[in-house]
């Protein structure tokens, strides 16, 4: 399973809902927790690996030995969030190379159904909370990117110039 990079279009497209929660579906998540452990990511949507679902995964650990933390979120809603908000580093598996700052909320609360269709409800707060907001945007197509400071966006300009090179040869190539 390969990792979508900026600026593919598949990163800005519409994500359906999932409405079949079938052994497939399973696969896709098991596939998705894969690619974000080999690629050393702590959270991943669905969108980044070509698949435009409203389907995310994480572990705030990013070890597949911290099971525990595995978080599976099938067409998340947030339902509160904090009005506290805090400044943290993130980076992207769609961006390599490139990190900056971003500002979330403190902490979330959200609905979403389990791979079995079950609806349930959940609070993140900190850095859990921070990778759930990451990967929530995703689903809107919304890129941490969009979210950057004037003066990261044109620090950041050269890297992500790069990016869209290496995007168009990689066209060329295929
Ligand atoms: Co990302």
């Amino acid at each position: 399973m390969e990792i979508v990079l900026f600026p593919d279009p598949r990163l800005r497209a519409k994500n359906a809902p999932i409405e079949n929660f079938d052994e497939q579906l399973a696969q896709l998540a098991a596939a998705m927790f894969e690619a974000m452990y080999r690629t050393g990511g702590v959270g991943l949507a669905a969108p980044q690996v070509g698949v435009n679902r409203q389907l995310l995964v994480f572990n705030e650990e990013g070890k597949p030995e911290a099971k525990e933390h595995e978080v599976v979120l099938c067409n998340p809603r947030v339902v509160s969030k904090s009005k506290d908000r805090v400044s943290g580093e993130e980076g992207c598996l769609s961006f390599p190379g490139i990190y900056a700052p971003v500002l979330r909320h403190e902490s979330v609360v959200i609905e979403a159904e389990d791979l079995q269709g079950e609806t349930f409800e959940k609070e993140f707060s900190a850095w859990e909370a921070r990778i759930f907001q990451h990967e929530f945007d995703h689903l809107d197509g919304v890129l941490f990117i969009d979210r950057f400071s004037p003066s990261d966006k044109t620090r950041l300009k050269p890297a992500l110039l790069d990016l869209k090179r290496a995007y168009q040869e990689s066209l060329a190539d295929s």
